[in-house]
């Protein structure tokens, strides 16, 4: 790519995969242009403290928890939806900085995840064959022909909800909900009383203790910002091209483009091809970058995809998620490890133990197996201790609300109870119980 020549249409002349088939044209190109007058919803300045944060996770010093829905929703939304996702993501924060010892940089799927690449166009529902769910930014999930016909003004209203939450969680963490004295209140009534919850709250008592004694020695813990306010940035999939360029926008400061919809923008398993529209738009924004990758990926494959997103080398650009599933990784990863620790690209590698552990149950519900995440986990750690590689971070999808989506779990959730709480419009997700049970025993084997 040259710097000099690349602008934020320079994907119209590649091949796009996973784009909605708009009906209206023109109605498209009047919401494209509305988004394009709006304000951003990032600072580029922001972008760049993300990718130094992101850049210590490169060099071992930090772990990166990624979290949130796989498909934010317009129906779910609210105050309460907000709070209770970012209070299990502080949860999960807290377990594994005190419970590892590491600075861990916190990144929700959040404000901006409502764009969904499909394996099929359409989907048979009874005798209707419908054009499939693309994400509340496309269509609707109802299942109508009218609810799934793609709609452009989603695109602003999806650009709305993104900007009122980012709102709401700045004015959370940085305005006292997450103060390290609020432990406490992170934990759910319904997660209080269960093992998980106990153990959590062991741990928020010891935290008390700690600022108690550092109170007692004369420290004015009212000075210290770290304890009062946390980072927490934000990303999604940048699937939709004509969104993501109407909001990336030229840094004032230094001249150079950012995506301005998120902090961090990832290219999905489907739309990672090297001559494909996604890349060719990401390569040339600043954000840091992720790109998922599966177990068809070959090691050729995924050095020219750093030297194409990260060719300066700078560490924290370039976050590489896999998602093997968990009998695949212990094959899959460590030659891909090999190859981009002996080509000295400096990279994230995260974990996404969600996406290569999909099924049907038998009553047609799409889950996960808590022991599956488990396992392709354990499978990332074992995999990167064998080649002297830092296991950097996972990639979770969850929700702070008590749903029934993936089974296991200490409630040992079973196919027959998936559908008692079943409200994700895409993937299932980990409840608030199983996030945090799986945030111990990340922090387990990173104490290993
Ligand atoms: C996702 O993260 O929701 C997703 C669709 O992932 P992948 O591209 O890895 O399949
Ligand atoms: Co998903």
């Amino acid at each position: 790519m040259n710097p000099a020549t690349w602008s934020p249409s320079i994907w119209h002349d590649r091949p796009a995969g996973q784009q909605p088939d708009w009906p209206d044209e023109a109605a498209l190109d009047q919401a494209i242009k509305q988004l394009s007058a709006l304000p951003p919803l990032v600072f580029a300045g922001e972008a760049r403290h993300l990718t130094t944060a992101l850049g210590e996770v490169s060099k071992g010093n930090a772990f990166l928890l990624q979290a949130g829905d796989c498909a934010e929703s317009f129906h779910e939304f609210s105050a309460d939806n907000i709070r209770d996702k970012l209070r299990v993501i502080l949860q999960m924060a807290v377990v594994l900085t005190y419970g590892a010892g590491v600075p861990v940089v916190k990144v929700g799927r959040i404000a901006g995840q409502f764009a969904k690449p499909r394996s099929n166009a359409t989907e048979k529902i009874g005798d209707l064959v419908l054009p499939s769910f693309r994400g509340h930014m496309v269509n609707d999930d109802a299942p109508t022909p009218e609810a799934r016909t793609p709609d452009p003004q989603r695109l602003v209203a999806a650009y709305h909800q993104s900007a009122s939450t980012l709102n709401l969680v700045r004015a959370f963490v940085k305005g006292g909900f997450a103060d390290l004295s609020q432990v406490h209140i992170w934990n759910q009534q319904f997660v209080t009383a269960s093992a998980e919850g106990r153990r959590y709250e062991q741990i928020a008592s010891e935290i008390d203790r700690a600022l108690r004694f550092m109170r007692a020695c004369g420290i004015q813990l009212a000075d210290e910002a770290a304890l009062q306010q946390v980072d927490f940035w934000t990303s999604h999939e940048a699937l939709l091209l004509g969104y993501e360029e109407a909001l990336t926008r030229r840094d004032s400061l230094t001249g150079d483009w950012y995506d301005c919809s998120a902090h961090m923008v990832w290219v999905g398993e489907r739309t990672r091809e090297l001559d494909g529209a996604h890349v060719s738009f990401l390569e040339g924004v600043r954000n840091p970058l992720g790109v998922k990758v599966g177990p068809s990926a070959t090691a050729a494959e995924v050095l020219e995809l750093c030297e194409r997103l990260n060719p300066d080398r700078v560490p924290g650009r370039l976050t590489l998620i896999t998602r093997m599933g968990a009998s695949g990784v212990a094959r899959a990863l460590p030659p891909l490890l090999a190859a981009v620790r002996n080509s000295g690209h400096p990279v994230v590698w995260s974990c996404d133990p969600m996406h290569g552990n999909t099924f049907s149950s038998s009553g047609g519900l799409k889950t996960r197996h808590f022991d599956d995440v488990m396992q392709e986990i354990t499978g990332f750690f074992d995999a990167h201790a064998s080649e002297g590689t830092w296991p950097g971070g996972i990639h979770v999808e969850l929700t702070g609300d008590d749903v029934t989506e993936c089974l296991g779990g200490a409630e040992d959730i079973s196919e027959d109870q998936l559908n008692l709480r079943y409200t994700s419009t895409c993937d299932p997700r980990l409840n608030a119980r199983q996030s945090l049970d799986l945030a111990f025993r990340v922090a387990e084997l990173l104490r290993r």
